[in-house]
Parts: C-alpha cells; sequence; structure tokens
C-alpha cells in the first residue's frame, strides 16, 4: 500500500461508529496486514501480548482498547509491559474510542488526540506499513488526503469522460484540474470572498444529480475569466459574479469542463471540503503529479524531493553567498548599513532562478520562498515591512515536459507567492495585490533538449522570442517574457532525469544524438542527464550564469566520465562545487537505491572559492575536478599496459562460447576420467567470479591444436566438440560462424594458463566489501572472462589489488555495476598509480599477500564472500588487510592516509605526475573544442 492508500483506509475507518473488538485488527488492515496475518493475530497464534485484551503484533505494534477514561493508564501499562520489550514493538497504542494515545518507541514521540482526528496523525504510523517518511510528510498529512482526494476525482473523470482520456484531451484534463485547485485553495484563503465559495456554489447551484454540474462550474470559469466591468455585457449569471477576476492564463481559453457522475461530483464536494490552507506547495506539487501520470499513480504520495535536498542545491548555489552579504550589510542602524540592504534588496529582485526540468516546481518554490525570507528579513531590518515582494514571480522559470507538472507547477508559485504576502505583509495587504494573476507564462512545457534555453531564460538585456509551446494554451509565436528587473543574475538549479546506458528509451537516444552531434562521436556511455550538463555549459558561455544540477553518481566515474566531462569543462568552465555521493532519501523505499552527487558549474572567470561537500563538512579546495577530488582537470582512460611500469599484465579470463559443451562439473569429470583416464591431460579447473567468491567447483578442457587428434579419441569429447561446433555455426556472427565452428576445440579466447600460480581478480564486488577479495589460484587453471588474472606474477602484485587504495581508485576510475564496484584491467589496473618499489618495498608487500591467504587459510572451508562479509570478517583477516594498508600506504606517503579522500587526492596528483612524464598515456586536460550555441 502507498501512503494515498494507507491515509484512506484510516480516515474510513476513524470516520466509522467505533467497535472495540474490531478495532485493533481494522487498524492493522489499514496499514496494509493482510488478513491471513490478521486472521493468525485473531486465534491468538501470532499475538505475542501480555495484557488482558492486549494485540501484539511482533516488531510492530502492542495496542489495547481500554474502558472509558483509561486510555493514559493503559498506555502506561503497554510501555512497562515485558512483552513490548521482548516482541520488539515499534509502536504502542491505546484507546478507549474517545480518546486516543499512542507512543513511537524508538524516539519517544508521542500521540495524543480524540479518537475521531486519529486519521489527521496516519503519517505517525507510516512505518508500520514499512514506509519510513521523512519528517515533512508526516507534518503535510494534509498534502497526501488532498492528493489522495484529487486522483479518486480525476479517476472518475476520466471513467466518465472517456475522450478526454486521450493524448489529445488530456491537457484540458490537465488544465482543469489546475483550475480546481487553485479555486479550493483560494475559498479557503479569502481569495474568494466569503466562506466555501466554490464548493458551496457547486453544491447549491448544480443539480443532485450531478447532470448539470460541468455548467456550473464552466459559468464559474467564466466569470473568473471576465473583468468585472464586463460581466454584465457576457451575461455573466449572477450567481457566479461573486467571483473576483483571475484570469492570468488560468483561466483564459476554453471554459470546457468534463462531464461528471454522482460519484464524481461526490468526491468533488469532497475535495472541495478540506482544509485548503495548510497546503505547502513545494510537497503538494511533488505528490499531486503522479496523478496525471497513468504509470506512476501507483507510487502516488511517494514521489517527494525533500526540502533539506534541494537546499543542497541552493544553499551553495546562490542562497549561501546571498546570507553571507546579509551579514555583511548590518542591522540597517549602522552608519551605511541602510544603503548596503538596499543594495542587496534590489539585486535579489534581479536573480532569476532558471530549472530547465522542474516537475512541478519545488526547486524554483524553495528558491522563491528562501528569497522572500532573505528579503522580509532586509525589510525588517530597514522597518519596511509594509513593502510590497520586489521579487517577480515571473523571474522563477522552468521547462518541464509533463504537462500536468508544468501546469502545477505554475500554480505552486502562485500559492507561494500568496502564503509568503500573507506570511510577510498580512493577509489584507496580501489580498490588495494578489489578483488578477500574471498573465505571462514563464514556465515552459516541452522538451528542455530540444527548446533554446537562451529563449526561455534570455540573457540580460537581450530579447529572444519563446519559440516552445507553453503553457495555459499561449499560441506558440507570444511575444517574449522579458525578466522584470533587468541586469542581474541568472542561476540554473534542478534535478534532471537519469536514465544510464542501456536503459535509454529510443527518445532519450534521439535527443542525446542532437546534442552531442558536431561535439563527440563517443556518448555511448553518458547518462541522459549529461545532456543538462552540456547545455548548462552552453547556456554559461554566452550569460556568465551558474549551474547546480543533481546527478547520478555515475557521471563521475567510470567510463561515461572521459566522455562527457571534456564536452562540461575546458577553458571556460569548471567545478565550483560539489556535494559528493549521497543517498537521495526520498520519502519512500522507491528511491532508497539511488545515489547522487550535486556539481555547481560557473565560469572559470568566477573567482569565487570551490568547496566540497561531505555529508554535513564542507572545505575550500584550489581545483575540483570530474572525479569530484582536489587536483587538477583529468580524465582518466583506458591503456593497453601498466603506467606503472613495474606493475604485471592483467588480462581478462577466457571465452569459452561453447554453450557450456567445454566445461564440466565435477560429477562429469570423475565419470569421464574413470572411463578414459587419459582425458586427465584435457582437464583444468575452471574458475569465474562467482565460482572463485563462492567455493563452487567447475572444470574445462583445453585442448590444444597438438593433442587434439588424441582427444577425438575419446567418444565423449568428440560429442562434446560436436555440440560446440553445431552452436557456433548457428551464431550471428560472421567469424563465429566461419571460423570458430571449423575449431570447436579452441575457445573464442584463451587467457594464459598459469604455470606457477595466477592471481585472480573478480570483475565485480559488492560494495559492502571493504577489499576488493583478489587470490590465488594454483597452476593449470583457467579464469573465465567474468575475472581477470595475473599469470606467474610476483605476489605484491596482488598486495597492491588488496590495498584499500585500489579499491578507492577502482570505485572511483572504473564506476559501478549499479552499487557494485566493477573492475577493469585497462581503466582500473593499468591506470593505478604506484610509487616506484624498492626490492624491499616488494620484499614486504609479498610477506603482506602471504599473510592474508595464511589468514583465509585459517577459516577453511569458509568461502571467500563469508569471510569477506564486512560483518562476518574474521578478525586475523581484517588485521592482515590492515597490516598490508599500512605498509603500502608508508611507501605512497610515509604514514597512514587520513581517508579516502586523502587517498584519491595523492592517486590523481601522482596519475598526473605519471602521465605528464610522457610515459604511456597521457592525463587529457579538457580539450579545446568548437563552442555550440544552442538552437536559435
Ligand atoms: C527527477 S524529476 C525532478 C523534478 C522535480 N524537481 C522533483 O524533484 O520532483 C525530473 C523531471 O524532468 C522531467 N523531464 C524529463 N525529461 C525531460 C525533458 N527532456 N525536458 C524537460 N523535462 C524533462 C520529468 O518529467 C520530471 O518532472
Amino acid at each position: 500500500m502507498n501512503a494515498v492508500e494507507i491515509e484512506e483506509a484510516v480516515s474510513t475507518l476513524a470516520a466509522a461508529p467505533f467497535d472495540a473488538a474490531l478495532f485493533p485488527y481494522a487498524f492493522l488492515e489499514a496499514f496494509g496486514n493482510k488478513e491471513t496475518t490478521l486472521r493468525r493475530l485473531r486465534s491468538g497464534d501470532s499475538n505475542q501480548s501480555d495484557l488482558p485484551g492486549g494485540i501484539l503484533q511482533r516488531n510492530n505494534l502492542h495496542l489495547r482498547v481500554c474502558p472509558e477514561g483509561e486510555v493514559t493508564a493503559t498506555l502506561t501499562a503497554l510501555r512497562q509491559s515485558p512483552a513490548t520489550t521482548r516482541q520488539k514493538a515499534k509502536f504502542i497504542l491505546a484507546t478507549d474510542g474517545l480518546a486516543f494515545e499512542a507512543e513511537n518507541l524508538a524516539d519517544g514521540e508521542t500521540l495524543v488526540c480524540a479518537y475521531p482526528d486519529f486519521h489527521e496523525h496516519f503519517g505517525f504510523f507510516l512505518p508500520l506499513a514499512g514506509i519510513t517518511t521523512v519528517k515533512q510528510i508526516r507534518e503535510n498529512a494534509f498534502d497526501i488526503k488532498a492528493t489522495g482526494r484529487l486522483n479518486r476525482l480525476y479517476i472518475e473523470l476520466l471513467k466518465d469522460n472517456p475522450e478526454w482520456s486521450t493524448a489529445a484531451r488530456r491537457e484540458d484534463l490537465n488544465h482543469f484540474m489546475a483550475r480546481l485547485i487553485f479555486c479550493f485553495f483560494a475559498e479557503d484563503t479569502a481569495i474568494f470572498h466569503g466562506e466555501r465559495l466554490f464548493t458551496a456554489t457547486i453544491e447549491q447551484m448544480s443539480a443532485r444529480d450531478s447532470s448539470d454540474t460541468h455548467q456550473v462550474l464552466s459559468e464559474i470559469f467564466r466569470a473568473m475569466n471576465t473583468k468585472l466591468a464586463e460581466r454584465e455585457t457576457a451575461k455573466i449569471k449572477t450567481w457566479a459574479n461573486g467571483f473576483p477576476y483571475v484570469n492570468g492564463g488560468l483561466f483564459s481559453g476554453s471554459v470546457d469542463v468534463p462531464r461528471f457522475s454522482k460519484i464524481a461530483r461526490s468526491y468533488l464536494l469532497h475535495v472541495g471540503n478540506l482544509d485548503w490552507t495548510k497546503i505547502n506547495p513545494d510537497i503538494f506539487g511533488s505528490m499531486i503529479q503522479a496523478v496525471a501520470d497513468d504509470a506512476e499513480r501507483g507510487a502516488l504520495g511517494m514521489h517527494y524531493t525533500s526540502v533539506p535536498n534541494i537546499l543542497k542545491v541552493l544553499n551553495p548555489l546562490f542562497l549561501d553567498p546571498l546570507r553571507a552579504r546579509l551579514a555583511e550589510a548590518g542591522d540597517g542602524k549602522t552608519p551605511g548599513s541602510g544603503r548596503k540592504l538596499q543594495n542587496l534588496r534590489s539585486r535579489l529582485a534581479r536573480i532569476r532562478i532558471f530549472d530547465p526540468a522542474c516537475g512541478s516546481g519545488n526547486f524554483l518554490v524553495i528558491a522563491y520562498k528562501e528569497l522572500r525570507a532573505l528579503e522580509a528579513e532586509i525589510n525588517r531590518r530597514l522597518s519596511e515591512t509594509d513593502q510590497p515582494s520586489a521579487l517577480p514571480l515571473t523571474n522563477f522559470r522552468g521547462i518541464e515536459l509533463r504537462n500536468f507538472s508544468a501546469e502545477i507547477a505554475r500554480l505552486a508559485l502562485v500559492i507561494a507567492e500568496y502564503q509568503c504576502d500573507v506570511h510577510y505583509r498580512g493577509q489584507k495587504l496580501a489580498l490588495l495585490e494578489f489578483l488578477p494573476l500574471e498573465a505571462t507564462n514563464w514556465i515552459t512545457c516541452g522538451n528542455a533538449l530540444r527548446i533554446d534555453w537562451l529563449s526561455v531564460c534570455p540573457p540580460t538585456g537581450k530579447t529572444v522570442k519563446l519559440r516552445a509551446d507553453d503553457l495555459f494554451e499561449t499560441p506558440l509565436d507570444q511575444a517574449e517574457i522579458d525578466f522584470k528587473n533587468e541586469g542581474g543574475e541568472t542561476y540554473i538549479c534542478g534535478n534532471p532525469p537519469y536514465s544510464g546506458k542501456g536503459k535509454k528509451e529510443d527518445q532519450h537516444l534521439s535527443d542525446m544524438e542532437r546534442i552531442f552531434e558536431g561535439r563527440t562521436e563517443k556518448f555511448g556511455y553518458v547518462d541522459y542527464v549529461g545532456c543538462w550538463f552540456v547545455l548548462a555549459a552552453d547556456y554559461i558561455k554566452v550569460t556568465g550564469a551558474i549551474a547546480a544540477l543533481v546527478a547520478t553518481n555515475s557521471v563521475c566515474q567510470g567510463r561515461q566520465l572521459p566522455q562527457l566531462w571534456p564536452q562540461v569543462l575546458g577553458d571556460n568552465i569548471n567545478i565550483l562545487f560539489a556535494h559528493l555521493s549521497f543517498r537521495w532519501a526520498n520519502s519512500a523505499a522507491r528511491n532508497a537505491g539511488v545515489t547522487c552527487v550535486i556539481i555547481g558549474i560557473a565560469p572559470r572567470s568566477k573567482l569565487a572559492p570551490k568547496t566540497i561537500y561531505e555529508d554535513d563538512f564542507s572545505r575550500s579546495v584550489s581545483n575540483i575536478n570530474a572525479y569530484l577530488v582536489e587536483g587538477q582537470d583529468m580524465f582518466v582512460e583506458s591503456v593497453p599496459s601498466p603506467l606503472s611500469r613495474a606493475l604485471s599484465r592483467m588480462e581478462t579470463g577466457s571465452v569459452p562460447n561453447d554453450g557450456g559443451n567445454l566445461i564440466l562439473s565435477w560429477a562429469e569429470v570423475g565419470s569421464l576420467v574413470t572411463t578414459y583416464p587419459i582425458s586427465r591431460d584435457f582437464i583444468h579447473p575452471f574458475l569465474g567470479s562467482d565460482d572463485y567468491l563462492n567455493g563452487h567447483c567447475r572444470s574445462c578442457l583445453v585442448i590444444t591444436d597438438d593433442v587434439l587428434t588424441q582427444a577425438c579419441e575419446i567418444p565423449n569429447i568428440v560429442q562434446r566438440l560436436e555440440q560446440v561446433a553445431a552452436l557456433r555455426r548457428e551464431s550471428k556472427k560472421k567469424e563465429t560462424r566461419d571460423q570458430l565452428a571449423k575449431s570447436p576445440h579452441r575457445f573464442q579466447h584463451r587467457g594464459a594458463i598459469p604455470s606457477a600460480h595466477a592471481i585472480i581478480i573478480p570483475s565485480v564486488s559488492s560494495e559492502r566489501r571493504e577489499w576488493f577479495p583478489t587470490g590465488l589460484l594454483p597452476a593449470g587453471t583457467v579464469v573465465s572472462n567474468l575475472a581477470f588474472l595475473i599469470a606467474d606474477a610476483p605476489l605484491w602484485n596482488m598486495a597492491l589489488i588488496a590495498s584499500r587504495v585500489h579499491l578507492v581508485w577502482i570505485g572511483t576510475v572504473c564506476g559501478k555495476l549499479e552499487t557494485r564496484y566493477r573492475y577493469s584491467n585497462t581503466l582500473g589496473w593499468n591506470t593505478f598509480p604506484v610509487p616506484p618499489l624498492t626490492e624491499q618495498n616488494k620484499t614486504d608487500l609479498t610477506r603482506c599477500a602471504e599473510d592474508i591467504l595464511l589468514a583465509r587459510e585459517a577459516h577453511f572451508p569458509a568461502t571467500i564472500a563469508d569471510l569477506y562479509d564486512p560483518d562476518e570478517m574474521p578478525a586475523n583477516l581484517r588485521a592482515a588487510h590492515e597490516r598490508n594498508d599500512e605498509t603500502l600506504e608508508r611507501i605512497y606517503l610515509g604514514r597512514r592516509f587520513k581517508n579516502d579522500t586523502e587517498r584519491l587526492e595523492t592517486l590523481f596528483s601522482l596519475y598526473t605526475q605519471m602521465t605528464s612524464k610522457g610515459t604511456t598515456a597521457s592525463a587529457k586536460p579538457a580539450p579545446r573544442r568548437k563552442t555550440k550555441t544552442p538552437d536559435a
């Protein structure tokens, strides 16, 4: 169940007559418990309570319905009950049907309310349904409620008006919903005169059978689109005359309204009866946008970007510097302070914020609210609290692909403006200036990768026509919308969509081809979000703006990095600040896997200090490279052999391309060798990553040309070779059909077979492991292509691979497969910077590698996967790794590194030295390229 569904179930329960016997089960059901679970509780099988009449669901809830007046005492008894602790209850709850008390035992938060009101606090209990919410959702239960109600109405309207569900009419339905939301808000916030003017008018003027609801709404909308002086001529019905003139694009154009069934009408009235003063535009927008998206509707109420995350973008981008200026400007009383404050206020009035993937406008709304807060503080210090705001809403611009989200973005800004006016200037003044709404449109609905950003957000002093189709029915060739207050700064912000290699849809691919054309032919690894950085860089070159975007952290790792960043950074542009990887903690588990970074880019000429943010810390640095590490700009690319010449050659494992016919299980080996002892000569151990990590044992046939005749004396082998040949003949690849099929005894690619030993390196390793689990294999082992190997090399190579320093390099340079480390010999090993090693260093490292192997041996038959589980890792193995790290890090630095940041910075610095000496590869600085301005 999602949060909206839970809210609905809880509200229904709270509205029903209280039934002491049923309540505990109904409550648990509302939070998503299945009938079978409830049955077991009812029968007592799984009820762990030690109180008479109590119900205790292990790891969840201990609740008891008590006699009237005993709620507080019952809650105390629940808290003190040994079963509550023993069974790890998260919540305790007591009610007598009149009062309702509960406690979250994890954080001690309590809830006390009248029974009929408990549904208002459903967010308090969401952890019962496994939904760990961010605080804002809990505190804004209204937004979930309104989303749920509007969702029902939307679905009902689609049912009643199938023609409105077609692509051609969807926009009309979305526009209609935006109008409704505005009216609900307006009637509860005194924008409309009279109590519940909108809902009450529909209730009174439309027939109960709903046959004319659409006509009544249409007339109300017509009134809101007609100036008061023109109403008589327009023959507006007298009952609609109480509505003000709103227009603002929102009520211009068609007043067509979908038809309402009786159910839809009652949903409409139901939504109208909510208290819309509680709407929070930055949260509501994110939630409601899923209503119009058939694919997203299942996750209703879960799409929510937390305000702290948005502030991670906006604070360093422009809010922190502005706050610093405010602090410097003083209190308005000291000499010069007044002038400084006035200057700062006029600077604020000229700031433009542009989000080129704005969704429902949450970044713009937060930016607006924060700037209003700064302005209000200036006004307070200047004793000018009555001043109207100088911040034009139209300076907060966006582009959004989805029509409904774009509608909501604009509405959310309108609501935010009104709420700020009420908050800072009082309702009377707020109302005076609110209507009519701004007629021009400033949120563009369209594809940001096809629209000229300069036309949506024209640079200072330039007038550019708006080409794209925009919101609220403005024609394509409308006159340009100039910014109010010329001459200001522009800040680009947002959280554009991510779509990695292999996940892009055709539309994404064609957008990318268009963006990268003429810049580079290699962009296959670049995530879709990379396009926004490229266009932001183009925009910055023309305007001098600064941009900060959220992105998946993969844009700063692995193979996509050298493809993307040379197109963004260069002579003109550098990284101004970066937030290192953090979980994009949205409301639900849905987004739990997304690890993001925030990257701020600016013209090089901007002399502000560069800052790296990590968790709650920040540090100033001289330069931030695309790996988000302090150091020179560089893009590490694959090289065919190790830059550090002492390192041994690492190769990929063998590729059988055999349909499994050259591979033998333990049992197959046994039977073959028993029947044909000579076959032993052709059988070798065969290991991939999974075999190695989990202790599986397979073998393969290695038949060299010189022993083929001998091998073919064994019928089982002949049969296997025939099957390989048949399979290869069916291949789509010509080379496989024409050549490989003719030599079925050969692997497609056969890596080295060690004569002494091989160091194996799995191609992928869990991000939970603290060290890369490399190991040693005996002579004759064939390593599969799901791993890498170094054959017959000195053991100190293994010490390097097993080190923390190497893991950090691999994580950064090779990138990740989902969240797991992905190894690459050419990109990770060949580029690995190692200081010159003395013979003594090599001896010490060899000893370290031996110690790691011995430590593992002591735990035979534990698998490598068992031994490297960070929760279970044996102390002696951990100690051996620590000694290895200590030994190696002393070679790098003369001491242990303080942290991974220092490891990386040292590695990059060494990499720069190694590559600039003109050895095998070179650190590529960001190349100059033709400047390409976005389409005119
Ligand atoms: C990750 S969401 C972020 C939206 C919002 N800031 C938030 O936090 O909810 C990305 C937004 O970009 C929009 N989008 C996707 N592709 C787009 C494109 N090519 N042009 C403009 N917007 C696009 C999506 O519809 C979505 O609203």
